[in-house]
């Protein structure tokens, strides 16, 4: 477990970029091995999801208290609005002589690592047997890989709640690696952490809950999911498993059956994966980090810790759910000049800590392990600033103590009960936000930005080096959830992957690896370009 550790401690510490010097990268871009952004199975049984989406769905505000909406019965309608809503595309852009997709869950620099597959039992009139299947997010359809015995399928499920499913993440890594060398297996999980939070978020309209299984080994998800054998093609890195329930809210389930995973990873594959470009370039380094964050199969138990509900509630908008998650965009670009109401980027903040009752953020069993300094810039009522959101109460002191002894540690004006932010620094941090974020502009001309600090030795120390790549994950889906909430208040997000680590950190007085800034997200009011045309995601679509 040491060395693991001491793997993951040296890739962090070499992926870091400085003022003076990046992370080793591929310096030049090799447009003819750009790896295709969409994988297909070749041969593979297909089933065909509908691309009509209700419109007339939940509202965004109803996710975010438990037992808002009625589950949804499982079929094929709810099953291919649950990938429309999570993985599919948003919508083509075309400028010059160029078009792109986009996708509802966002990915650095577009390149989409992240593969989603679909474990599930007979569902009437959809699939007559139990299956593993992948997402075609281009065409929005599955491709079965693997037909599942029902007898293996029920051993299977028994230590599962009623009806559930599985829904398994893994990541391409060449298609990062490809533009980010090596730094690159932190964008991978950036990415699936956004990916989980967009499941999540999908699963929640349909009234249906979704927790992370882990209590199984990230090869044992390899097996399941059928891609142990790349057969020549570019590999595919097990993610996680998250387990979906139907029936209402997820509970983390126990126990596990060795037997059934050792059979399941038997089973005939079905469809032959294509190849994503012509040849690759390895990163050994990349490599070993992976191999040294593979989780073995225990189970852990977490401490859990909830923010005290405040018992103030939050404003339930005319927001459709299925609009907010559409419209989700990365801005290229802020105004410099507006700004945002107090109440609005305090609202924001409470949804990125998890309260007694708030579904989307229960998805992971451990308590908050990153917590988000945060640059207040133009927020109405609130002095500019460096402010601490502390995540995990509990977590306090050891900031307090880690970090710069001179911060004020100041309570802000009007800042609701429970929500544990602190004001460290008074005065104008625009020009320091946007250096510290490989000077880009959109990290001073929005609202607020911030960056997410993670309580990493700590992680690593009590679990393994295997929670590197889930402290990420949580990071994605702190960015998720505010590119969302920034949608809902009229403004837009932008996840920002590119910052110089040991900047922040001096900022913060943060000395060796015991907290480690892992990701950058910015808000504000974006400006468009006028050049860049949106098509719709589909045929027909809109
Ligand atoms: C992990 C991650 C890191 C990102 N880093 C940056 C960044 O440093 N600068 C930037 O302008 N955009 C960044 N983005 C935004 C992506 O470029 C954007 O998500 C992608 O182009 C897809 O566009 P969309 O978000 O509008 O769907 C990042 C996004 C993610 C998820």
């Amino acid at each position: 477990m040491r060395e693991h550790i001491e793997t993951v401690r040296h890739y962090h510490e070499v992926t870091k970029h400085h003022p003076r010097h990046y992370a080793r990268g591929p310096g030049q871009l090799d447009w003819s091995t750009q790896p295709d952004p969409f994988r297909r199975y070749a041969g593979a049984p297909l089933y065909k999801l509908e691309l009509h989406s209700d419109t007339d769905g939940p509202g965004y505000d109803a996710i975010w208290t438990r037992g808002q909406i009625q589950p949804s019965p499982v079929d094929q309608h709810s099953i291919s609005q649950f990938f429309l809503d999570s993985l599919a595309l948003s919508a083509w852009k075309q400028a010059g002589g160029s078009s792109w997709s986009l996708r509802v869950n966002p990915s650095a620099g577009n390149l989409h690592p992240t593969e989603g597959y679909l474990v599930c039992g007979a569902i009437d009139g959809f699939c007559n047997e139990p299956m593993v299947a992948h997402y075609a997010p281009k065409e929005h359809l599955l491709e079965r890989r693997m037909a599942i015995p029902p007898a293996l399928w029920q051993r299977f499920i028994t230590s599962l709640p009623h009806g559930a499913m599985l829904i398994g993440l893994t990541s391409i890594h060449w298609r990062s690696s490809w533009k980010y060398g090596e730094r690159s297996y932190r964008y991978v999980h950036l990415d699936l952490g956004h990916a989980l939070a967009a499941v999540r978020f999908a699963a929640a309209g349909l009234g249906w809950g979704t927790c992370l299984l882990d209590q199984i080994s990230t090869m044992e998800v390899a097996q399941i999911l059928g891609i142990t054998d790349p057969a020549g093609v570019e590999p595919e890195a097990a993610g996680c498993l998250l387990l979906v329930t139907p029936g209402g809210a997820c509970h983390p389930v126990q126990g596990r059956d060795g037997g059934v995973l050792a059979e399941m990873a038997t089973l005939p594959r079905e469809g032959r994966a294509d190849r994503l470009s012509s040849s690759r370039v390895e990163w050994p380094l990349m490599e070993e980090v992976a191999e040294a964050s593979l989780k073995p199969s225990d189970c852990p138990s977490y401490p859990r810790s909830m923010h005290p509900d405040s018992g103030a509630t939050m404003p339930m908008r005319n927001l459709a759910l299925r609009t907010i998650i559409h419209q989700r965009r990365s801005a290229l670009d802020f105004d410099g000049s507006s700004g945002m109401p107090r109440s609005s980027f305090y609202g924001m903040l409470r949804r990125t800590v998890p309260h007694a009752g708030s579904t989307p953020l229960a998805v992971f069993p451990w308590a908050p392990m990153v917590h988000l300094a945060v640059f207040v810039h133009r927020v109405e009522g609130l002095g500019s600033g460096l402010y601490l959101l502390v995540r995990d109460p509990n977590q306090h002191q050891r900031l307090r103590l880690a970090m710069n002894l001179a911060f004020e540690w100041g309570r802000p004006p009007g800042c609701p009960d429970g929500l544990g932010l602190v004001q460290l620094l008074t005065g104008d941090m625009r020009k320091l936000a946007m250096q510290i974020a490989c000077v880009q502009a959109s990290a001073s001309d929005g609202c607020f930005s911030l960056a997410m600090i993670a309580d990493l030795e700590k992680a690593m120390d009590n679990y393994g080096a295997w929670m590197y790549p889930r402290l990420h994950w949580e990071c994605g889906l702190l960015g998720q959830v505010l590119y969302l909430e920034a949608e809902a208040v009229g403004l837009r997000g932008c996840g920002m992957g590119c910052y110089y680590d040991d900047l922040m950190h001096e900022l913060l007085g943060i000395k060796g690896s015991e907290f480690q800034d892992l990701y950058h997200f910015t808000v504000g009011r974006a400006v468009d370009d006028p050049r860049i045309t949106t098509l719709p995601a589909y045929p027909n679509d809109g």
